[in-house]
């Protein structure tokens, strides 16, 4: 079928056609929105590199949270932001913990919304590395213990779902485990699979707190020139009990998305990272881009790629215009 027998533009011609062949809908179930928690009282502190986020104290997360369930969006992930840090992350699994304090105020007061809790350990080392260290750099296999150990602390608190981050090997199997083992064995795990050494996560290191002091994190999340290695985290993150795996960045990961749609029949989550945010909302400031629209195109990109679940800080925004 060619020209001219065939005219693609006959359908483009008003929105009522064009919405009667359009292949991608986008709703406020595919959206999973990200919070900052920090200790103290009527705490609000604005991240500049992320226009519209902020540091935000229990009471005030709190309400964040119930305006996100009110706005139709199912599931929040919380990132903590500890008082003090030390070499091995202790504050990750301390029962009075920040997360663990954020998350049974949020259960109590917001019960009906999915609580997910980024289980890493950076934001609690004084070096900013995702693990405990030794001689070598970033021990692995004494590190996964210390994340299970924070994984069971978070399900103790109410947490819904917990999303392992440090790439460390093992450690959706040690996690498991340590659930299985406390009595969570229905507790699901969404895990960062194919994580990679980004550059797009620099403003989430200022709202987190949590940048390395030294180094990076070359020698455990992924370089970004493979594909192929994606797919074989991705299996033994399947192998060891995943109930989601995940693609980070999004945008400049597209192709990685659509693999592990087709390759894998879990399903897939795609974390449009703080970089991605920033760079349009800067773009935005600047007057060169009209930000709802090409907030609704990069969503939009990222669910046609495949992805069945939208880790976004335009969570709210996009679930505004949805509805
Ligand atoms: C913790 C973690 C990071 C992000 C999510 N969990 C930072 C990192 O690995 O440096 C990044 C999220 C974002 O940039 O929005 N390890």
């Amino acid at each position: 079928m060619h020209y001219p027998d065939y005219r693609p533009r006959r359908m483009r011609k008003n929105e009522n056609l064009r919405r009667m062949i359009r292949e991608t809908a986008l709703t406020v179930d595919d959206m999973v929105a990200p919070f900052f928690v920090v200790p103290g009282k009527k705490v609000k502190k604005p991240i500049h590199s992320m226009p519209g986020h902020f540091q935000l104290s229990v009471d005030y997360l709190v309400s964040e949270i119930a305006a996100t369930r009110d706005a139709g969006i199912p599931a929040v992930i919380l990132f903590g932001i500890p008082e003090t840090k030390d070499d091995r992350g202790t504050g990750a699994f301390a029962e009075k913990g920040i997360i663990q304090e954020a998350v049974r105020a949020v259960k109590k007061t917001v019960p009906d919304i999915v609580v997910i809790t980024d289980v890493c350990l950076c934001g609690y080392t004084s070096h900013g590395h995702c693990g405990i260290l030794d001689d070598n750099g970033v021990n692995n296999d004494t590190t996964i213990a210390v994340l299970a150990e924070a994984a069971l602390s978070h399900a103790r608190a109410g947490a819904d779902m917990v999303a392992p981050s440090a790439m460390m090997d093992g450690q959706v199997l040690a996690i498991r485990e340590e659930l299985d083992e406390g009595g969570f064995e229905t507790l699901p795990i969404m895990a960062y699979s194919a994580k990679y050494a980004s550059a797009f996560y620099g403003p989430f290191r200022d709202a987190a707190e949590s940048a390395p002091q030294w180094g990076d994190r070359k020698g455990y999340q992924m370089d970004p020139a493979n594909g192929d290695e994606a797919i074989r985290e991705m299996s033994l993150d399947v192998e060891e009990g995943a109930d989601i795996i995940m693609v980070k960045p999004a945008l400049p990961y597209l192709d990685i998305v659509r693999r592990a749609c087709e390759e894998f029949d879990l399903p897939v989550a795609a974390y449009s990272v703080s970089g991605e945010y920033a760079m349009i909302q800067a773009a935005v400031q600047m007057g060169w881009l009209d930000g709802d629209t090409v907030m609704m195109e990069a969503l939009t990109s990222i669910k046609r790629a495949g992805a069945d679940i939208i880790i976004t800080y335009f969570a709210r925004a996009a679930a505004a215009l949805i509805a």
